[in-house]
């Protein structure tokens, strides 16, 4: 089976839960392609400039347990913006989604760059605050010093970094379902991609 689905969308929408989720219903791989971008950027703030660090990542980079820091976050969406950064990492993104069995990708510009051919993509968003919010009990929760104001900042401050790039910036492939997770149960959304994905390809969830 060559499924692909991708899955972008602004910083803490819910593509992450609903990312896993659906590659568990569908038995395919998972790549959350921010992480990449994470461990470059965590490379960078060691000294490293951004396009060795980008070249030079290993499996071990993306395995270290300090990528989920709102500096590291910060530092991400910076080398994020650099096309060469970006360039370096399309070819193992690509070749991961296109994988026997299948693939779920999420980021940024999945499905307007990496996989336009996916065939099924959703942007996945919601409410500023709403966004903020879940991030905050996620850095609180994981024992970072934080004020739901700073996250808000920083969320609004990355979003329009990566939104306003030139290179692969953030929004919807014209093709993709908008799901705004804003009012919404994640077993709610969940439901509906996984409806959704199997009347546009007719495959059925294994799980
Ligand atoms: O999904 P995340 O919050 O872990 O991503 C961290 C940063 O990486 C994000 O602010 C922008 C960048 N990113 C990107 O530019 N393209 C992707 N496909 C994924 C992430």
């Amino acid at each position: 089976m060559r499924l692909t689905i991708a899955i972008d969308g602004p910083a803490a929408a819910g593509k992450g839960t609903l990312s896993r989720a659906l590659a568990e219903a569908f038995g395919l791989a998972h790549l959350d392609t921010g992480l990449i971008y994470r461990a470059a950027g965590r490379r960078t703030l060691d000294g490293t400039p951004a396009l060795e660090a980008a070249q030079s990542l290993t499996a071990a980079d993306l395995e270290a347990d300090d990528l989920r820091t709102p500096d590291v976050a910060r530092a991400a969406s910076v080398v994020a913006a650099i096309p060469d950064v970006r360039a370096a990492l399309v070819d193992f993104q690509r070749a991961f989604a296109r994988r026997q069995g299948g693939a779920v990708l999420d980021g940024r510009d999945i499905g307007t760059v990496i996989c336009p051919e996916a065939e099924v993509k959703f942007f996945v968003t919601a409410s500023d605050d709403v966004r903020a919010e879940r991030r905050f009990i996620e850095l609180r929760d994981g024992g970072h010093d934080v004020t739901l104001g700073q996250v808000l900042a920083d969320l609004r401050e990355r979003d329009a970094r990566d939104s306003a790039r030139a290179a692969a910036p953030l929004k919807p492939a014209e093709d993709a379902v908008v799901l705004d997770t804003s009012g919404m149960d994640i077993n709610a959304v969940v439901a509906a991609a996984i409806a959704l994905v199997t009347d546009r390809t007719g495959i059925a969830p294994v799980a």
